[in-house]
């Protein structure tokens, strides 16, 4: 992450939900967000508080009110953004980095996946951007003009076998993302995701051959995997006026992976594990 302060989030306020410790996406946006002068409130489920250093997050980021919520229940969204009223004031601005699934973590396969965890990962990972945006409407703290960032994968697009049902959930999230931003145009609010690399955090590393996919997106990608601190540094630049005509996208920060078939490198190691002809 850049140690230079651009000053890009000055007088603006804003809430990010799904920090869970210093490896989390949302850690790293919410340090960003702070170096760039924002004024932050932070939320994360129950459980996770207590897992999780959030708390320490939160007094890193100039005592941020920290906000506890599952964002998957309406009556707590609703009380987060009574409550987020009164501690912080409207806002500008929304991060959504939160995701889980449980078929993945129980490393059910797709073909038999269960049902009740399907759902659940749907609920988490993307129907929950749409609950945040909705109860932070009704609760009229979301002022014109913001900026809502959410962060999904390239499954979304392309099947990656052991993202199971995460590729349904993002490309749900990535839908949700869209239809919303349509709506609060005449606001001019965005509604954006960013499509990150694989990048090595507890919900990255529970997916079954992490580091292979890691390895492999490493080496396709042009520039290299995106690290989370890259990945905060452009949420930022999306959460800032800089950007007050982007809307309705998904954006790749992955260092051009999505626009690669096969890269130099990945030819060179395929050839060289061929058994060599005529031997
Ligand atoms: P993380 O595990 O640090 O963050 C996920 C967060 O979701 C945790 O803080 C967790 O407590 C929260 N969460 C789970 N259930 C919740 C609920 N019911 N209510 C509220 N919060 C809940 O992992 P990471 O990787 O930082 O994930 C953040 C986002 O980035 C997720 O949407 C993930 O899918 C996305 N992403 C991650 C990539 C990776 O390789 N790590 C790549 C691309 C996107």
């Amino acid at each position: 992450m850049t140690q230079t302060s651009y000053g890009l989030l000055k007088g603006k306020k804003g809430i990010i939900f799904g920090p869970l410790n210093e490896q989390s996406l949302g850690w790293k946006i919410a340090l960003a967000c702070h170096r760039e002068g924002a004024e932050l409130a932070i939320s994360n489920v129950a459980t996770a508080l207590k897992m999780g250093n959030t708390a320490e997050l939160a007094r890193i980021c100039g005592q941020a009110p920290l906000l506890v919520a599952d964002a998957t229940s309406d009556d707590e969204l609703k009380a987060l953004f009574a409550g987020l009223k009164t501690s912080l004031g409207e806002i500008d601005f929304i991060v959504h980095s939160v995701g889980m699934s449980a078929n993945i973590r129980k490393k059910i396969p797709y073909e038999s996946t269960n049902y009740i965890f399907y759902n659940k990962g749907l609920e988490i990972s993307a129907i929950s951007l749409h609950k945040i945006i909705r109860y932070a409407l009704e609760a009229g703290v979301l002022k014109d003009n913001g900026s809502i960032v959410a962060l999904s994968y390239i499954g979304a697009q392309r099947v990656f076998s052991q993202y199971n049902d995460m590729n349904d959930a993002k490309a749900l999230l990535e839908a949700i993302a869209r239809n919303f931003g349509s709506r609060l145009a005449d606001r001019g609010i965005r509604v954006n995701t960013v499509s990150q690399s694989p990048t090595r955090t507890s919900a990255g590393s529970g997916i079954s051959n992490f580091d292979a996919m890691y390895e492999y997106a490493n080496l396709l990608a042009p520039l290299g995997n995106a690290s989370g601190e890259e990945c905060a540094d452009y949420v930022v630049t999306l959460l800032s006026d800089l950007s007050r005509k982007v809307t309705m996208q998904n954006l790749y920060h992955d260092g051009g992976f999505s626009s690669v078939g096969i890269s130099e490198k990945l030819l060179g190691l395929l050839e060289r594990s061929q058994p060599e002809a005529g031997v």
